[in-house]
């Protein structure tokens, strides 16, 4: 069993430290795990955002294996992604093309439980993004209005403090309307899509994952620091009535207050 630290940070969430990447992913898993149950002892679809990048990759290898995938109920699931490259799936780019290829495609779950950004079909990015909305309204009950809610958001966070695809040097992350966003970042110079904060922030449960020692340096700039949401985008995701969680390895940690070795 690893040792596990839980700082509340109030407003700015509850961070769990967990020992190393592994816990991380651990951790991650049962989290989504225990989402879906309670969705399935509650009658309901799990309306479940996947995040991109690389830290999630872990955990998705560990819910293909029997003990995990036990758990899970994915028979009530709804995949969708945070944010998307604007790439094909086939692409090793692309966030859903990856999760796919990495364990959905293993798992229990159907095509049309798989819910990815439209990157294939030569519409424009602004479609891509509009047609995800479409898409969410019709698997959250919301095509009349309001904001869908999702039961978990995964997201990750750059070195840059960016999440989704809300990066420094855009304006994504003034928007407080939109549910999707397509945009074109320029430290990237490419087109990416992302739930706008809006969305993110009407989710029961938004959980971060961020892992390794060159997290650090941003993580406690984002938990501890002034709230700059242009230096650092990641400080914008608030739930309005969910909660906010980060998971974290120690690596990540180190250099927060209530860490172990947090410099004092
Ligand atoms: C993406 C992600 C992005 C990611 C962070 C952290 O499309 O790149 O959605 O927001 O979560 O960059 O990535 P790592 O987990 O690989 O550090």
């Amino acid at each position: 069993m690893t040792t596990e630290r839980v700082i509340d940070l109030g407003e700015r969430g509850t961070v769990r430290i967990v020992e190393n990447g592994e816990a991380l992913a651990q951790a991650a898993a049962a989290e989504f795990a225990q989402v879906s149950q309670s969705a399935a002892d509650a009658g309901r679809t799990a309306l479940i955002a996947l995040s991109g990048g690389s830290t999630p990759k872990r955990m998705g290898q560990l819910l293909n294996e029997p003990d995990y995938a036990a758990r899970v109920r994915w028979d009530v699931c709804q995949f969708f992604w945070g944010d998307e490259r604007w790439v094909p799936l086939s692409s090793p780019d692309s966030n859903a093309g990856e999760a796919m290829r990495i364990f959905l495609t293993n798992a229990p779950v159907s095509n049309d439980q798989m819910h990815s950004w439209d990157t294939e079909t030569g519409i424009s990015p602004a479609e891509a993004a509009a047609r995800y909305e479409h898409k969410i309204r019709k698997y959250s009950g919301t095509r009349d209005g309001g904001v869908p809610v999702f039961d978990l958001v995964f997201v990750g966070m750059g070195d840059d403090g960016h999440t989704l695809s809300l990066f420094p040097g855009t304006t994504a992350m003034h928007d407080t309307e939109s549910l999707t966003i397509a945009h074109h970042v320029p430290k990237l110079n490419a087109d990416r899509l992302t739930f706008g904060p809006a969305l993110a922030n009407a989710a029961k449960k938004v959980v971060f994952l961020v892992g390794g020692a060159g997290k650090a340096a941003i993580l406690k700039q984002v938990l501890e620091g002034e709230v700059n949401i242009d230096l650092t985008p990641s400080q914008v995701i608030r739930p309005t009535n969910g909660t906010l969680e980060w998971i974290v390895d120690e690596a990540a940690a180190a250099n927060l207050e209530g860490s172990a070795d947090g410099n004092r």
